[in-house]
């Protein structure tokens, strides 16, 4: 076995040990760690989001910081600030939070909305400006937010035109039962997560992430990614469709899927894999639709087949 295919069963081992039964979810996770995008998991309290966040800091062996995002959090408190030196009389930035490799937003939807701007613009842009001076980020930067879609009461859900600046946007789910109860035992002396060892240093990850982008997509595939993407936006059920943001995640999705089985170009297949996750939350249900409890992932599912495939 190759190089990047021992590292990436290293990766998977690794978070399969803290997210059980959930091979779907880590798959996907492994997209966005290659292709250098932003995650959010969307999920219910209690099925492993901090968790899972923490395991692929561990594992990946890069910087890690976690900020619990609450309602008193101001952007400067992530961003960094200007400090006085007294004995100089001088101001001297002081970098906040954000300057890590992978940074655990945790429950992002606790904090105001100015906040979660400074965030989102940080992410989208790989720089903070304070007090007009710009601040490049550290690369890799990776951030793992995580948001409870069922508690409304005292937050503020991230606004549905901002979520493209994250690649996916996944759910987890609970496991099945046999899982839940390896889970229990696996549990019964110590924590799982304790023992997650780191699988790959930085500059392994950076390679890995470099032959990803280096992957090819052959012009038929590239115009089928994008009657895909133009179809969004002329479907009856959608109010708004991807934009050419959501077009390039995309792109840099598929290529990651093909890196991970092994193959140096793009095909159809992995465009159809990747469909759901990284473009559900960049569209916009027309409202009756919404309430009526249709999702962007199942209008996804259905453009996607609606289609036709290159050969
Ligand atoms: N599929 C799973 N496999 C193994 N352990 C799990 C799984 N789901 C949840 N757990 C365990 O349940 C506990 C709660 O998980 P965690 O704190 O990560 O949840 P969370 O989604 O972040 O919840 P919250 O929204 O309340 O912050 C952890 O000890 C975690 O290991
Ligand atoms: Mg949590």
């Amino acid at each position: 076995m190759n190089e990047p295919a021992l590292l990436l069963r290293a990766l998977r081992a690794a978070l399969a040990s803290v997210l059980r039964g959930k091979p779907e979810v880590i798959e996907k996770v492994l997209v966005a760690i290659l292709a250098g995008g932003h995650v959010l998991l969307e999920d219910v309290p209690g099925v492993g989001k901090t968790t899972l966040a923490k395991a692929i800091a561990r594992a990946l062996g890069v910087r890690f910081t976690r900020v619990q995002f609450t309602p008193d959090l101001l952007p400067a408190d992530i961003t960094g600030s200007l400090v006085l030196n007294p004995e100089k009389g001088t101001f001297a930035f002081h970098k906040g939070p954000l300057f890590t490799n992978v940074l655990l937003a945790d429950e992002i939807n606790r904090a105001s909305p100015r906040t979660q701007a400074a965030l989102l613009e940080a992410m989208n842009e790989a720089q903070v400006t304070v007090d007009g001076e710009t601040h490049p980020l550290v690369q890799p930067f990776l951030v793992l937010a995580t948001q409870n879609p069922a508690d409304y009461q005292g937050t503020y859900p991230l606004p549905e035109a901002q979520l493209d600046r994250f690649m996916v946007r996944l759910s987890i789910g609970y496991p099945d039962l046999d899982e839940e109860l390896a889970m229990l035992y696996a549990r019964r002396t110590s924590d799982p997560l304790d023992d997650v060892a780191m699988v790959c240093t930085q500059n392994e990850l950076m390679e890995l992430q470099g032959k990803t982008r280096a992957v090819e997509m052959k012009p038929l595939v590239g115009r089928y990614l994008l009657r895909i993407v133009d179809a969004t936006r002329k479907d009856a059920d959608l109010e708004l469709g991807v934009s050419p943001r959501g077009s390039i995640a995309f792109f840099r999705a598929a290529q990651a899927h093909a890196f991970i089985a092994g193959r140096a170009y793009v095909s159809p297949e992995d465009l159809q894999a990747t469909a759901e996750s990284t473009l559900s939350h960049r569209v916009q249900m027309k409202s009756e639709l919404r309430y009526a409890g249709k999702t962007g992932a199942q209008v996804i599912t259905r453009i996607v087949r609606g289609v036709s495939v290159p050969t």
